[in-house]
């Protein structure tokens, strides 16, 4: 039996429980927010589609109650405030920080051997935070960015070859912002061919920038931050860890000299098992990509530094 618990009952919690329910990730789901009857409202509504959609996952939703949540394998952690259209992931950082502490502390107390999976923003740092504050070994400590940014990454891939996304490879590594994110375009490849083979650098350019503003064009479109992708995004995550897919996933990961960093959550591949994050891969990187990555991981740091100043860690 396994059981998973979604924290924010929220348009991105909602979708992952969606999703989760939907292919039957987990033989149980149970969704927490702190608004009264909010996860019990879209809990009961999605056990609804069981019978139209033929799955039969439990779920339940509840109001601030951790108890519910107790002895969950995989606790995905969405909790906090969304942006709005102009903003940056970094402004939410003095939001969020307090509101993850708290829930990271209730989650640990009734499920402590869990793995979790944090998609809060800003999400390297409130992985960073979690860390700091949790006291668990790295591997059960995932941030989901680097598994959207590489959704979207082959989204627009397939965009500009005219191409099924799901025969596209790709990697997007470096932080969750709009400017620190890197799409590694040389590592991408189509049915085996290098992208680079098939367009011009110039589409090329476009490609890796409509990456990386994925999330703010959304947030434009909608005035709020998107959900669909981030919720399946965490939910690719829980699925890789509950069924040990052994997948090779971008995720933000505590560094102890990996990539030249240490001390910082960041994305990097990553091979997920049942016990989380089951190895770091080395993934050569070059002169360019090396500039990159410690500009993205400098640009961390400075977010990360706000978390002292809030006095959280
Ligand atoms: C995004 C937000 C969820 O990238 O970070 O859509």
């Amino acid at each position: 039996m396994s059981k998973v618990s979604v924290i924010g009952a929220g348009n991105v919690g909602a979708t992952c429980v969606n999703v989760l329910s939907f292919y039957q990730i987990a033989d149980e789901v149970v969704m927490l927010d702190v608004k009264q009857g909010i996860a019990e409202g879209k809990a009961l509504d999605i056990n609804q589609t069981a019978t139209l959609l033929h799955f039969n996952t439990r779920i339940s939703g509840c109001t601030n109650d951790y108890e519910k949540t107790a002895n969950s394998d995989v606790v995905v952690i969405t909790s906090g405030v969304p942006r709005k259209p102009g903003m940056t992931r970094e402004e939410l950082v003095d939001v969020n920080a307090g509101i993850i502490k708290s829930v990271v502390e209730n989650v640990l107390k009734y499920s402590p051997n869990a793995i979790l999976v944090i998609v809060s923003n800003p999400m390297d740092t409130m992985t960073y935070l979690t860390y700091k504050i949790a006291g668990l070994p790295r591997n059960r400590v995932i941030g989901m960015g680097g598994t959207l940014d590489t959704a979207r990454f082959k989204c627009y891939l397939g965009k500009a070859l005219n191409a099924n996304q799901n025969e596209i490879e790709g990697f997007v590594i470096g932080a969750h912002g709009d400017t620190s994110m890197i799409p590694l375009v040389r590592y991408a490849a189509y049915k085996c061919r290098p992208v680079t083979d098939l367009l011009d650098k110039e589409t090329l350019d476009k490609v890796v920038s409509d990456t990386m503003l994925g999330g703010a064009t959304i947030t434009s479109l909608l005035g709020t931050s998107a959900w669909y992708a981030p919720g399946a995004a965490a939910a690719f995550l829980v699925e890789a860890i509950i069924h040990d897919e052994k997948k090779i996933i971008p995720c933000s990961v505590y560094l102890e000299g990996e990539y030249g960093q240490n001390d910082i959550c960041i994305g990097v591949p990553v091979l997920i098992g049942r016990n989380g994050v089951e190895e770091i891969l080395d993934y050569h990187l070059n002169s360019e990509e090396k500039e990159l990555f410690i500009k993205s991981s400098e640009s961390l740091r400075a977010t990360n530094a706000m978390l002292k100043d809030l006095g959280v860690i």
